[in-house]
């Protein structure tokens, strides 16, 4: 089975809606171990509540970023971690990071990329007057939510959202999407050509 790291800074239903389908057998993968770079961060107690190994490792701690990434990668690494899986972790990692992880890390990001990157996505769909946004779930490259796009579901913006509306029912789709494009590299079947991913069967 695929071991996957799941590094998270908060709330964690992302990190919830993927240990739901591994306790499921609908994703055949083992959860190795789950990081946060923040103590108070709530995807902890969710390890707890799934008895899954569970580790902060906190940036506060690390004089530097490198110092930082290579304790993450130490923990990954001790852990055998195949996939590292973003779920809602808020920091950027450095090209030395996805080198050592290269076309081994996924993250979701809560607009329908290109469009919309970085932070409070959703507040900038609504501002631009987008009708439609959604959720992407990609490989990490070394730019910021640049990296090859391998599974997107778009939803209605209404005129009467707001940022929490509309992140509200883009987290729905999102508890869809993870778990789909881990199970499809689980299964060995992403493909990386360039930008493009293509999905095997
Ligand atoms: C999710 O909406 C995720 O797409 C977004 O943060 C939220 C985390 O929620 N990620 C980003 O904005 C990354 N730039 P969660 O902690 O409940 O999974």
């Amino acid at each position: 089975k695929v071991v996957l790291g799941i590094l998270a800074s908060g709330r964690g239903s992302n990190l919830h809606s993927i240990a739901k389908a591994v306790q499921s057998g609908q994703l055949a993968a083992k959860i190795g171990v789950v990081i946060s770079d923040k103590p108070a961060a709530n995807a902890l107690n969710l390890a707890a509540d799934f008895q899954l190994p569970a580790v902060c490792v906190d940036r506060k701690q690390y004089r530097t970023q490198l110092e930082f990434e290579q304790a993450l990668a130490n923990e990954l690494q001790l852990h055998q971690v195949k996939l590292v899986v973003l779920a809602g972790f808020m920091r950027i990692l450095s090209p030395y990071f996805v080198h050592l992880f290269a076309n081994r890390i996924m993250n979701i990001h809560p607009s329908l990329l290109p469009a919309f990157p970085g932070k409070n996505a959703q507040e900038q769909a609504i501002r631009y007057g987008a009708k439609l946004s959604g959720c992407t779930v990609h490989f990490v490259d070394e730019g910021m939510d640049s990296g090859p796009v391998i599974l997107q579901q778009a939803v209605p913006v209404f005129a009467e959202d707001t940022p929490d509306k509309l992140a509200e029912r883009i987290l729905q789709q999102e508890h869809q999407a993870y778990p789909q494009a881990i199970k499809l590299y689980a299964e060995g079947k992403l493909q990386i050509d360039g930008r493009l991913v293509k999905i095997t069967e």
